[in-house]
């Protein structure tokens, strides 16, 4: 198995009902390929991780990487692993908004800038990330509700 995370920047049409689309399409196809992980947006960039068998994941990387919805894809880190971080997951999700990401180490003045993550960052911030996607893929289910 192999973990690869990379940061990207969201082209600048992209909006949250493309985002939830991103992740329909995820949801689906990383079950299929048993892959598991967490896309992450702060509305200018996209981090994201990826687990899986190593075919899987390399293909799954491959068509993200030339996707229109982004660009300056820069690999963090790909390498192999024993232990899933996301075990229960086909791919969460966490909008990062001005009220949490405060919670999150290593990010100056308040900003999110995950071109700046080290290798070394990203366990503890992947935890920390986690403890938001439950409460905030429920905001996006009550989008998908037309609820406010
Ligand atoms: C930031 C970002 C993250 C994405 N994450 C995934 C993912 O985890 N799994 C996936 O199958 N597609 C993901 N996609 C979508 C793929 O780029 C691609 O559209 C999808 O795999 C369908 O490709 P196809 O229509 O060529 O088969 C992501 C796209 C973007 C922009």
């Amino acid at each position: 198995m192999i973990r690869l995370v990379y940061v990207s920047t969201c082209d600048q049409n992209v909006q949250l009902s493309d985002v939830q689309e991103i992740l329909r399409v995820a949801e689906t196809r990383n079950a299929e390929r048993e892959i598991s992980g967490m896309l992450c947006w702060s509305g200018e960039f996209f981090l994201q991780c990826l687990e899986g068998e190593r075919g899987a994941v390399t293909q799954c990387f491959s068509q993200i990487a030339v996707d229109k919805r982004h660009h300056s894809v820069e690999l963090i880190v790909s390498s192999p692993t024993t232990v899933r971080w996301f075990s229960t997951w086909g791919m969460g999700f966490t909008r990062l908004m001005s009220s949490n990401r405060v919670d999150l180490p290593n990010f100056a003045g308040g900003s999110f800038n995950p071109y700046l993550l080290e290798a070394t960052d990203l366990q503890d911030t992947f935890a920390r990330l986690s403890t938001q996607a439950q409460r905030l893929s429920f905001d996006t289910a009550d989008q998908r509700r037309g609820n406010p």
